[in-house]
């Protein structure tokens, strides 16, 4: 029941720190060991390469996923989306062990890939938020969300829910192998940095609220950018924006806007830059100077330890791999209050199911 909500959408957003501190309880003990069966970690790190495969806002947690995996457990990890997979699967590694991401674990293009690896015989592993679905089935093993129900089409807290879980699984990984890095990852006081930090940004949401009506709310088109982890982000925040506002939105590398697609920039054009990755933060600053230059308005969501005067939203400060579990909580409050400013119904969005059940 969405109670005194408005709408899913934003009980949903709201009830992400409730999410990360379900899955503290649900996957790690008070001395802080994770109860995952040891059997699927095992085979797991048996896996010369992982293949996470999903589809919309899920594959999006994958990519998040992919540098969780690669720097918790040193297992190459590549990530694709399904209904590509399924019909030109890559050539794969001699042990692969598959990841599927899914929310509702209904997505025929997810279940027409776990049918193929299941004739394939490899192992496989289904994160979802639905018990006893048929992607939790038909996978080797399964591992649940515990998000409650996502009613709202735009998927929020599943996608939050599942980086949470990945970061939970890549740590129990890389702590089996003896991985410095996975051991010296305190994953459970990590999320609960998270869990604290997503509340004080939801506390925040009329800030953004009014952020969107001064530069959204009009607008015929959108660009977020960053590079690395901030792309991943990037690229969820542009699909929640066109999903519910019907605003033409890309995720771009920040990098990559030069070669081409900075023609597009005119007066007034949004641009709105993911700055949590320490590494990559000055080139995409540079990156909004360059947009600047050609009349674009730049909206800067940064990462309090990089953030400079004048920047628009700030995110508290947690862990490096962490940091897409803060960075989307604005986004997705943006494309709420946009949807909302333009009298659309933001639970519903035309065209879209909430459970693509056809290929
Ligand atoms: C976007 C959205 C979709 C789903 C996609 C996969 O907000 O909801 O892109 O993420 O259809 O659905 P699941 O995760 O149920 O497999």
């Amino acid at each position: 029941e969405k109670g005194a909500y408005p709408y899913y959408m934003l009980k949903e957003i709201d009830e992400q720190p409730g999410v990360m501190r379900n899955l503290i309880e649900h996957y790690i003990a008070e001395d802080g060991s994770i109860k995952i069966d040891e059997e699927l970690l095992k085979r797991l790190n048996q896996a010369q390469r992982l293949y996470i495969v999903a589809a919309g806002t899920s594959y999006h947690a994958g990519l998040v996923g992919k540098e969780l995996f690669e720097r918790l457990t040193n297992i190459p990890t590549e990530v694709h989306v399904a209904s590509e997979f399924a019909y030109n699967p890559p050539l794969l590694a001699e042990h692969p062990f598959f990841i599927f991401l899914t929310q509702s674990g209904e997505t025929a293009d997810s279940r027409q890939v776990l049918s193929q690896v299941n004739e394939w015989g490899y192992p496989s592993l289904t994160i979802t938020n639905v018990a006893n679905s048929t992607l939790s089935r038909e996978a080797t093993y399964t591992l649940l969300l515990y998000a409650g129900p996502e009613i709202a089409v735009a998927s929020t807290k599943a996608y939050t829910g599942q980086i949470a879980l990945e970061a939970i699984l890549a740590k129990a990984m890389g702590e089996l192998k003896n991985i410095d890095k996975a051991e010296n990852f305190n994953v459970a006081k990590e999320l609960t940095f998270v869990a604290n930090g997503m509340q004080a940004l939801v506390d925040g949401k009329s800030e953004i609220k009014e952020i969107a009506e001064d530069v959204l709310a009009t607008t015929r088109n959108a660009f977020y950018i960053g590079r690395s982890i901030d792309y991943d982000i990037a690229q969820e925040a542009a699909l929640k924006l066109k999903e519910v506002s019907y605003v033409q939105t890309e995720g771009f590398a920040s990098g990559e806007l030069k070669h081409g697609t900075i023609a597009l920039i005119e007066k007034d054009t949004p641009v709105i830059a993911i700055i949590t990755d320490e590494k990559t933060a000055k080139h995409t600053r540079s990156n909004t100077q360059e947009v600047l230059a050609r009349g674009a308005r730049v909206i800067y969501i940064a990462s309090r330890q990089l953030a400079v005067a004048g920047d628009q939203i700030i995110l508290p400060e947690v862990h490096p791999l962490l940091t897409p579990l803060l960075a989307i909580i604005p986004c997705q409050l943006l494309a709420y209050y946009t949807s909302l400013q333009r009298g659309y119904d933001v639970d519903k969005p035309r065209n879209l199911a909430k459970s693509v059940t056809v290929e």
